[in-house]
């Protein structure tokens, strides 16, 4: 059986009932959608093309990792985003864009956490990954999720998971890609007008907090406590030195 409105791939029936301004492309084959959508951009394309590929050849995921989404059974898809807000707060698209997969999980029945600052989390394992790159006047928000993959490369098979490994049920894509623009339509505008409900979202979700991680961040590798997730958004990380508010960090690993 498979849960979801439309029949599993209908994307096309989904794509009727996007929210403003979210319009659909799909293409069978590409590299990578983030790298797709960039050339449409710079052709100009207006805010809210969506960019789903059935298969990505060159898949990409933060800190240059390839992104693993084999064809027809997860969602690898780039929404383009031309923001009305100021430059310095598209970081937090990042943001909007977890809390959006998250609340779309969770609409299906699942419990979904949030990996500060984007990975979004089922039982204990990573169901979706989330790269914003930004251009001059727009910015990429790439979103993979795996949703009825089963089996895993051995790199990953550890720590990844999908919707139907979590629930023994496929899910129609469709129907699940909906639900996040529906999420994200209401999120990406909290970047500037509602920035509290959005790091509450965040906060709420947070699977690092109250534990001990170690991370690599540009001035080196740190371990410690994490606290939570600060009223701008940063990682609160206690340290033998102190409390530190992080922006960004690589990899972080719980210890
Ligand atoms: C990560 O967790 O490292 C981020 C993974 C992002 C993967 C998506 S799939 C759609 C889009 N196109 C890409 O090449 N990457 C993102």
């Amino acid at each position: 059986m498979t849960t979801g409105l439309y029949s599993p791939d209908d994307f096309h029936a989904a794509a009727n009932e996007f929210p403003e301004p979210f319009r659909l492309l799909i293409r069978e084959s590409v590299g990578s959608t983030n790298d797709e959508i960039r050339l449409l951009a710079q052709a100009g394309a207006a805010d809210g093309l969506i960019l789903l590929a059935e298969q990505q050849t060159a898949g990409r995921g933060r800190r240059g990792a390839a992104w693993f989404s084999p064809a027809g059974e997860s969602l690898a898809f780039s929404i383009l985003v031309r923001p009305t807000a100021s430059k310095a707060l598209w970081p937090r698209l990042a943001l909007a864009a977890g809390v959006a997969v998250a609340e779309a999980v969770e609409t299906f029945g699942l419990q979904a956490g949030i990996k500060w600052p984007n990975d979004v989390w089922i039982r204990q394992r990573k169901a979706a990954g989330i790269l914003v790159e930004a251009g001059p006047d727009f910015v990429v928000v790439g979103i993979g999720l795996n949703v009825n993959t089963t089996s895993f490369p051995p790199e990953v098979a550890e720590i990844a998971t999908s919707l139907k490994n979590e629930t023994s049920q496929s899910f129609s894509r469709a129907a699940v890609l909906g639900a996040i623009l529906s999420k994200f339509a209401r999120r990406r505008q909290e970047i500037d007008e509602d920035f509290g409900s959005l790091i509450a979202a965040v906060q709420q979700r947070c699977v690092l907090t109250g534990y001990r991680v170690k991370l690599s961040t540009s001035t080196g590798e740190q371990i410690g406590w994490v606290e939570g997730i600060s009223s701008a958004g940063e990682l609160l990380l206690r340290t033998e030195a102190g409390l530190d508010r992080l922006i960004q960090a690589d990899e972080i690993r719980i210890i």
